[in-house]
């Protein structure tokens, strides 16, 4: 039996449900799609034990897209990696749609990633001898409902560029491809660790605008960290994190649209 990734089938739990509140006037709060609780994470190197998460105590709520800040070092990576499935917890809970991650099998938390998470990277990771199309592809293949690939590159402004190669793209070309890629297993949420670390400001603008456009047209929850404080203004809500621990949280009460973020 294939444990979580069924079981939170099986429990209902609908894909890219977008916020759509059943009446108006009722007051609806979205889904908690995580609740991090107590969350810590020691890397033990011998000699030196580095606490990379101190007790991290967060919710992310259905559609929001979150903005994470803090210097390098302060944890981001780890515990984007922990609610991504890709690295466990060494104490304390972080649940997916009330599904204990820190408690599920490598087998489960490889059927999480499948089909439930999308991640993008500073670095894009694409295959240099296939097509945009194809290395979309490579995911929707074994995906469960995925979008078509030419859709994916489309949403993300590549339409006009499917049959190109990775050594034919710009940095910024290549970094939506990228998240084309990630979006096109339709997941549930999309982690976005730098992804625009390694572009400048104007390239860097339209991999945000596709993270946008994704967020508002798939209701993915998304989550981008960043160094860059700019950045933050296009968020539903910026998360500060220091030392392993998440030291505020704020609601941005305007939003700002990546194309008229500079930085
Ligand atoms: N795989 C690892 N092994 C050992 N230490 C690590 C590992 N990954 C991260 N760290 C350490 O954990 C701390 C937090 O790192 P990280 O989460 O990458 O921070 P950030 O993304 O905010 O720069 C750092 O001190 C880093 O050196
Ligand atoms: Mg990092």
């Amino acid at each position: 039996m294939a444990g979580a990734a069924l079981r939170l089938a099986s429990a209902g739990i609908l894909k890219n449900k977008k916020l759509t509140p059943a009446s108006p006037s009722a007051e609806s709060k979205p889904a908690t799609v995580f609740e991090a609780s107590a969350l810590t994470k020691v890397y033990d190197m011998g000699e030196v034990r580095v606490r990379a998460l101190r007790g991290v105590d967060l919710k992310l709520y259905e559609g929001e897209l979150v903005v994470l800040l803090g210097p390098s070092g302060s944890g981001k990576s780890t515990f984007l990696n922990i609610l991504g499935g890709l690295d466990t917890a060494t104490s304390g809970r972080v649940t997916y749609r009330g599904t204990d991650l820190t408690a599920a099998r490598e087998r489960e938390l490889t059927l999480y990633r499948r089909n439930y998470v999308g991640f993008v990277f500073q670095f894009y990771n694409l295959i240099p001898s296939l097509t945009a199309r194809e290395n979309v592809a490579v995911v929707t293949e074994i995906a469960l409902d995925p979008m078509r690939p030419a859709d994916a590159l489309e949403l993300v402004g590549l339409g006009d560029r499917i049959d190109h190669f990775p050594s034919q793209m710009s940095g910024g070309q290549q970094q939506r491809v990228a998240i084309a890629r990630a979006i096109a297993k339709n997941p549930s949420v999309l982690l976005c660790d730098e992804p625009t670390g390694a572009l400048d400001s104007a390239t860097g603008s339209l991999v945000l605008e596709a993270l946008e456009r994704a967020n508002r047209t798939l209701g993915t929850t998304t989550v981008v960290i960043t160094h860059n404080s700019d950045i933050a203004r296009m968020a539903d809500r910026v998360l500060q994190m220091r030392d392993g621990r998440i030291v505020s949280q704020e609601r941005n009460p305007t939003k700002k649209s990546a194309k008229d973020i500079n930085w």
